[in-house]
């Protein structure tokens, strides 16, 4: 068939070169004559070329493979008595984004590994763009940002052969006890579940909430699925991971598409202001849950997914989530790890998407934006003529604050470099031990039982096995017991390609 056969009488209209002209042609360069050489003011073909070479921006170097929705959420309870921020008074619906991701694989890689899964969440309220970054697991791994980079180092590639590696994730966790209890949790059914629609999401960290009054609390955020919690086996995410590695972006994006609009309840504990600095359980500390016993769920309103991006790579691969953009009525808290997140997000997308990165319309706020930042690649819509300096003498002049920080915290003592002082339930395997013995049942322990033994058969090598063997019987003796048999006898079955991995 000729390459010059066109549908060019079915065309609604041309294609246009980037400054909007028609393009002479998208399937011949120019040339002279029919076979001779391709000329180089062919303006069009040059543009094209320039820009696929350009076409790829850094992947986020964790949470790099996942995908979204935009939808609302509806604040359906009265919690004015914690908070102030707008976006929770009762009756107030908030334009909202969402992405869900994987911690470890690459941008290509299948969505049903063995994982946590990310749950990001971004709010274009009207006090300003609230975000809240968390995953569907109530703790986390460590409970120093120090050793974050160490932590995902080890969850992704060798050096030399560029393969994933149990052993190294193994010798980190067991060399980190802290991550009992999200290792848990991650070689139980959460580190697979079915869809992103059948999942919950957690904030994680403490936040701050503060009241009309300045009255603070601290809490902690979870959203409940309404689609209810599903999973899938070892052998399901196996089998999906190699038949259809997008299932779970083709699954949110199809399930939209149809009609079907996912939804989430969220619900906050919420301690007092001064319980923090005498509760037994340092509240603060990432890799602890609170008791809900301690402090009940309050019901807050509901999230639903309502529509998918047009422009996966405009709306979703640029968008720009950080815990540190919080709102007025909401703060951080002295969770280390939240502080260190609070600096790495925002360093992150000015490298990943550009200075300018919060001017993208999937980042932009719905208010107004009055800064001094200005200029840097790609600007279009600095306050324009305002002053770029402060303070100044003219009629822009933004307000600033003085005095205490409305979400700030009391704290003193000279400069160490320390874990957090231990409490008197501040242990690293109650609360895991406390999982696999109260919250799983006989099969869910069989599971992780099988799920830990097979991941240890594969390539974990002295003396990381031992210790992984001491890990567990620290977390429960019969769960470890079980687990050493097993690996003693090498009789686990061998997770797939992934399926150990963090
Ligand atoms: C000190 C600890 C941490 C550091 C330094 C850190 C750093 C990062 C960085 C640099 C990114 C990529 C951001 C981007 O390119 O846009 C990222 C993504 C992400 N992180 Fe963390 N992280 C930390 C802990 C956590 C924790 C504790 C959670 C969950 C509770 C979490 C959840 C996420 C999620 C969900 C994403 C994906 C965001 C998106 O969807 O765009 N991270 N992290």
């Amino acid at each position: 068939m000729s390459e010059n056969r066109n549908a060019g009488d079915t065309r609604s209209a041309a294609s246009t070169t980037g400054a909007g002209a028609p393009a002479p042609s998208d399937r011949n360069s120019l040339s002279i004559g029919a076979d001779g050489p391709i000329v180089l003011h062919d303006v069009h073909f040059l543009e094209q070329m320039a820009h696929f070479n350009r076409e790829k921006v850094p992947e986020r170097q964790p949470h790099a493979k996942g995908a979204g929705a935009f939808g609302v959420f509806e604040t359906t309870e009265d919690v004015s008595a914690y908070t102030r921020a707008a976006l929770f008074q009762k009756g107030t619906a908030t334009e909202m984004l969402a992405r869900f991701s994987t911690v470890a694989g690459e941008m290509g890689s299948p969505d049903t590994w063995r994982d946590v899964r990310g749950f990001s969440l971004k709010f274009y309220t009207s006090e300003g763009n609230y975000d809240l970054v968390g995953n569907n697991t109530p703790i986390f791994f460590v409970r120093d940002p120090m050793k974050f980079p160490h932590f995902i180092r080890s969850q992704k590639r060798l050096p030399d052969s560029g393969l994933r590696d149990n052993h190294m994730q193994w010798d980190f966790w067991t060399n980190n006890p802290e991550s009992a209890h999200q290792v848990t949790y991650l070689m139980g059914e959460r580190g697979l579940p079915r869809t992103w629609r059948n999942m919950n999401g957690y904030g994680s960290h403490t936040y701050m909430w503060i009241n009309a009054d300045g009255q603070k609390f601290w809490v902690k955020y979870h959203f409940h699925t309404e689609q209810g919690m599903e999973f899938f086996s070892n052998a399901e995410a196996a089998a999906m991971a190699g038949a259809d590695a997008d299932f779970h972006r083709r699954d949110l994006f199809d399930a939209i598409a149809r009609g079907e609009h996912p939804s989430w309840i969220l619900w906050v504990q919420v301690m007092p202001y001064a319980e923090a600095s005498t509760y037994r359980i340092n509240p603060f500390d990432l890799t602890k849950t609170w008791p809900h016993a301690d402090y009940p769920l309050i019901k807050v309103g509901k999230m639903t997914l309502n529509r998918n991006p047009v422009n996966f790579f405009a709306q979703i691969e640029q968008a720009a989530f950080s815990p540190g953009n919080t709102v007025p009525g909401i703060g951080l808290s002295p969770d280390k790890m939240l502080l260190g997140r609070a600096f790495a997000y925002n360093d992150a997308q000015r490298n990943r998407i550009g200075t300018n990165f919060h001017q993208l319309p999937v980042n932009q706020p719905k208010v107004p934006v009055n800064t001094y930042m200005f200029d840097g690649q790609m600007a279009y819509h600095h306050s324009g003529d305002a002053p770029i300096y402060a303070p100044n003498s003219g009629d822009r002049m933004w307000a600033d604050q003085t005095g205490p920080a409305a979400d700030g915290w009391e704290t003193d003592g000279a400069m160490v470099r320390s874990a957090y002082t231990l409490r008197s339930d501040d242990d690293d395997f109650s609360q895991p031990g406390k999982l696999v013995r109260e919250v799983f049942n006989d099969d869910q322990r069989t599971k992780l039982v099988e799920q830990v033994a097979g991941s240890l058969l594969g390539g974990v090598r002295e003396p990381v096995l031992s210790r992984a063997i001491d890990y567990w019987k620290s977390v429960d003796p019969q769960v470890g017991g079980r687990i050493e048999e097993k690996v003693r006898a090498g009789t686990a079955p061998r997770p797939a390609e992934g399926m150990g991995e963090g």
